[in-house]
């Protein structure tokens, strides 16, 4: 992991984040590569890290993109916006209870980071109209605007191209010799044990079916690829002759994330 003080880090907390797996995931980068594509950005705790020159992120959480494209191009008025953000319990609620679409992308950016830093367990989470529905999170004195840190992604987002679009479209743009990391919702363990609607919809079994044919695909183009996921059959048969890595986590063992535990997770790579 990046120790540097200007390093940047994610400056949302996302479920599924790969903050700490960075040291294990450290020696399997490939050392040289093209362009870095990350079609399931998320917090982007890997791209943070790789601060590769050229990029393209994507996600298909719309309200995640702007929040991106919002830092990346119009920081100063996103951290006005912030300054003006207070952590008192009615104040959340009004907050989130106004439309998003009827504000400018800077407070709307703000809006969805105050609403991370303050939420209960910094969790993304909406209800079938698309609305934020995460209830008010207690904290002792949590940090609404880290300027130094979104400067430091301001800066490393400028390298990237950042769009809304489903994990397919990476096959429009990676080549020979470029890098793909997946980090898609993980394949559940069992029925109940994960929540994987990061968005209306959800990921299904069918959805890591289209992603393995995406990654084979990549992968008969000669892209390295790495891709994440749960320890499951699923997941092995879909990947079987690859190389799979074993790493450990420690993740929410429960839907409410109280109880947490360590949990063997798994690294697909096409190269060595
Ligand atoms: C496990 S999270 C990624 C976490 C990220 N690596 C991090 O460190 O924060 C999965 C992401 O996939 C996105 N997603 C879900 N379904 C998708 C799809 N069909 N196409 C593109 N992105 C999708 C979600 O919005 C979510 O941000």
């Amino acid at each position: 992991m990046s120790t540097k003080p200007d390093a940047p880090r994610p400056f949302l907390k996302w479920a599924g984040g790969k903050g700490q797996l960075l040291e294990q995931y450290r020696p399997l980068f490939p050392r040289r590569f093209g362009r870095y594509h990350e079609p399931f950005v998320g917090g982007g705790a890997v791209f943070f890290h790789l601060r590769p020159p050229q990029a393209t992120l994507s996600d298909d959480n719309a309200d995640l993109i702007d929040c991106l494209l919002a830092v990346r191009d119009d920081l100063p008025a996103v951290i006005d916006a912030l300054g003006r953000h207070r952590y008192e319990k009615e104040y959340y609620y009004a907050v989130r209870a106004q439309d998003p679409a009827a504000l400018p992308l800077a407070e709307r950016a703000a809006r969805m980071i105050f609403l991370n830093r303050t939420c209960f367990n910094g969790l993304y989470r909406v209800n079938s109209k698309g609305g934020f529905n995460v209830p008010f999170g207690r904290y002792s004195n949590p940090t609404i605007c880290d300027a130094p840190n979104l400067h430091a992604c301001a800066r490393a987002l400028k390298q990237a191209q950042i769009e809304r679009g489903p994990f397919g479209s990476v096959l429009d743009r990676a080549r020979r010799g470029d890098f793909v990391y997946f980090d898609p919702p993980y394949h559940p363990l069992s029925k109940t044990a994960y929540f994987t609607a990061y968005a209306k919809g959800g990921f299904r079994e069918e959805d890591q079916r289209e992603l393995a044919r995406v990654f084979a695909e990549l992968d008969r183009r000669g892209v390295l690829v790495m891709l994440s996921n749960s320890d499951t059959p699923l997941v092995r048969e879909l990947y079987k002759g690859l190389r799979i890595v074993r790493v450990q986590a420690t993740r929410s063992i429960n839907s409410k994330g109280a109880r947490r535990g360590a949990i063997t997770e798994l690294v697909v790579l096409n190269y060595r």
